[in-house]
């Protein structure tokens, strides 16, 4: 059997844990659902990167919109913040974005030494799986989590991939995923301190985008470190 591993922060993340699997990271508040929607939107590229000084390194030599946030808002001169709703296809279509996220970015980072990495939310689970199932390499899933501790969000999400691959490892992530998954939104709004925080900035329409399970059939996957749409 393929082994699978789960790390529920960005910090959890080590070499050994990633290194020749196919690598899935989740950061469903909001760094990942945000990554999906610009690529359904018509974004070519994303590049995630950990400072605002990088982004706008990689912005200058590549003509790139500045998106991300600190502290939940936009960073100051950034073209647009890390709300999924922001980025619409008039304001991103055709445009590659230079990205960077208090913990979701960080966490894409930490696991390039993965064979593959891929970017899941709740938004685009069912295609994440449907890649896994038919791939040949060992599986870790990688939660960003908020501020070093665990995300229930993430964990939730990473609780409907282990289902999915039907593995009886992580039961914790998985009943999480049991007792939650018929009201995400809630969870997330109540349930999750990251939720709340983003509730008391004004961002509850972002957690309610956030809760909507499979209405894209994308699977982003870090490429040249930059974040592109896989063929299939
Ligand atoms: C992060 O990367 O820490 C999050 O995406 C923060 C946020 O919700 O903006």
């Amino acid at each position: 059997m393929r082994r699978i591993e789960l790390a529920l922060t960005a910090d959890a993340v080590n070499p050994r844990l990633v290194y020749g699997t196919a690598c899935v990271v989740i950061d469903v508040l909001r760094a990942s659902t945000t990554i999906v929607t610009a690529l359904a939107n018509g974004c070519p590229e994303i590049i995630p990167v950990e400072t605002p000084e990088e982004a706008r390194t990689a912005a200058r030599a590549r003509n790139c919109l500045l998106g991300g946030e600190r502290g939940g808002r936009r960073i100051e001169g950034f073209d647009l913040g890390n709300s999924p709703l922001e980025y619409r296809q008039e304001r991103i279509e055709g445009r590659p974005i230079a990205f960077t996220t208090t913990n979701g970015t960080r966490a894409i980072r930490a696991c390039a030494s993965a064979d593959m990495v891929l970017i899941a939310s709740f938004l685009n689970a069912g295609s994440i799986l449907q890649v896994l199932r038919v791939q040949d390499h060992d599986t870790s899933i990688v939660c960003a989590g908020t501020r070093g501790k665990p995300s229930l969000e993430d964990t939730v999400c990473a609780g409907m991939l282990l289902e999915g691959l039907n593995t009886r490892l992580e039961a914790e992530a998985v009943s999480l995923w049991r007792q939650h998954s018929k009201n995400l939104a809630q969870m997330m709004k109540h349930a999750s301190a990251h939720g709340r925080d983003l509730m008391s900035l004004g961002f509850e329409k972002d957690i309610d985008f956030a809760a909507r399970a499979d209405i894209y059939d994308i699977v982003p996957i870090l490429e040249n470190e930059s974040i592109v749409r896989k063929q299939s």
